[in-house]
């Protein structure tokens, strides 16, 4: 199969994580006789150095005519120290998003059995846990109109939805529910919310096309509390943006690193694909980020495009370096492997197999 992979390793661990994944895209090319071709981009603090501005229209082109896009990450210390600048390297994530109509965040958290012992939760109550959450990703306070009166001191972010916004998530929701555990939870805040209250209604109308999939609702300060006390409870957790970067980020911590897990955001035409973990502009260049969350994106990415057992080749090779502790300090302190060695290691062992973990 002939693909096109934009490449946007952004800041930070960004490109270094994501040149872990590549290499396992060469392994997977040789093992399953494919040929992909690969662009690259510059978005973030890496495009606001050269270009003056954090999405230059090259990197939205060669995105449109790719066929996925793999995502590093985005933000540098010096944007974070200033959070007032005018234009910051985040703005080039959230354009794109917009410019492809990414409005679908899938984030999975699964707890891998050789690394249950590194969650700050205890194994009993982490046993188990698969569930998913798609997280609204182009609507929401993220995207409402923002106001600043003249005298700076009184501030404003609106949360709006529109009915259409909320039902081509859903119904992306519902499907992955049915084929999963078959349990759908809103979360939301309706008790408070007019617009939490439109969620409930548009999906509860949604529901009723969907009946072998059971729904139910919890206002986001129970779900994040019910994620600590009972994560296995969760199949797929379908929530508004704001509530879902939180939640997302809270439900990777269970999995014992954030530099573990994967994530895609999808529209109608386009789709990207990118670790959970942001930049860490702390451990550029040290050869200390973990590869794992890039590599398993590139395996959802796989996965999407239909390539399902080289997705599950990719899999297994991480589950093995995991199983043979050949992993970054974020899992074991006194490791020797870095980065790049992980990801040898993992792109030495993809090969044909048949594993059954799947995203
Ligand atoms: C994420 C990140 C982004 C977000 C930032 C970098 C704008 O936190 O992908 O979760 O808030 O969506
Ligand atoms: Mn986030």
């Amino acid at each position: 199969m002939n693909l096109k992979i934009a490449l946007l390793g952004g800041d930070g661990i960004g490109p270094e994580v994501l040149s872990q994944s590549i290499k396992c895209l060469h392994a997977v090319e040789e093992t399953f006789n494919h040929h992909f071709t690969y662009t690259e981009g510059l978005i973030g603090a890496a495009a606001m150095d050269k270009f003056g501005t954090p999405l230059p229209k090259e990197t939205i082109a060669l995105c449109t005519e790719a066929d996925a896009i793999l995502f590093g990450a985005i933000g540098t210390l010096k944007y974070d120290e200033n959070p007032s600048a005018k234009i910051r390297p985040e703005q080039g994530l959230l354009q794109l998003r917009t410019e492809l109509k990414l409005f679908t965040n899938i984030r999975p958290v699964k707890v891998f059995p050789t690394l249950i012992d590194k969650s700050p939760l205890k194994k009993n109550i982490i046993f188990g846990t698969d569930f998913v959450i798609y997280r609204e990703l182009t609507g929401g306070i993220y995207f409402g109109e923002k106001k600043l009166n003249p005298e700076g001191t009184v501030a404003s972010d609106l949360c709006e939805y529109s009915e259409k916004e909320i039902s081509r998530i859903a119904h992306l929701a519902f499907k992955a529910a049915k084929n999963r555990r078959k349990k759908l939870t809103l979360v939301d805040k309706a008790n408070v919310m007019e617009s939490s209250r439109l969620w409930r209604k548009v999906v509860t109308k949604i529901g009723e096309s969907y009946p072998e999939v059971e729904l139910d609702f919890l206002f986001v300060d129970n779900a994040a509390m019910q994620m600590m006390l009972d994560p296995s409870h969760f199949d797929v957790i379908l929530t508004e943006n704001m509530f879902g970067d939180i939640l997302s980020d809270q439900g990777s911590a269970i999995c014992g690193s954030k530099g573990l897990l994967p994530s895609a955001s999808i529209g109608n035409e386009h789709a990207m694909f990118e670790p959970f973990h942001g930049s860490y502009p702390q451990a550029e260049g040290k050869n200390i980020a973990n590869p794992v969350a890039s590599i398993l994106s590139t395996a959802m990415m796989l996965n999407h495009l239909g390539l399902d057992e080289e997705a599950r080749a990719i899999v297994a090779a991480v589950k093995k370096a995991l199983r043979k502790n050949i992993v970054t300090v974020d899992l074991n302190p006194d490791s020797k492997y870095g980065t790049e060695e992980v990801g040898d290691f993992i792109a030495k062992n993809i090969i044909d197999s048949d594993d059954d973990f799947n995203y």
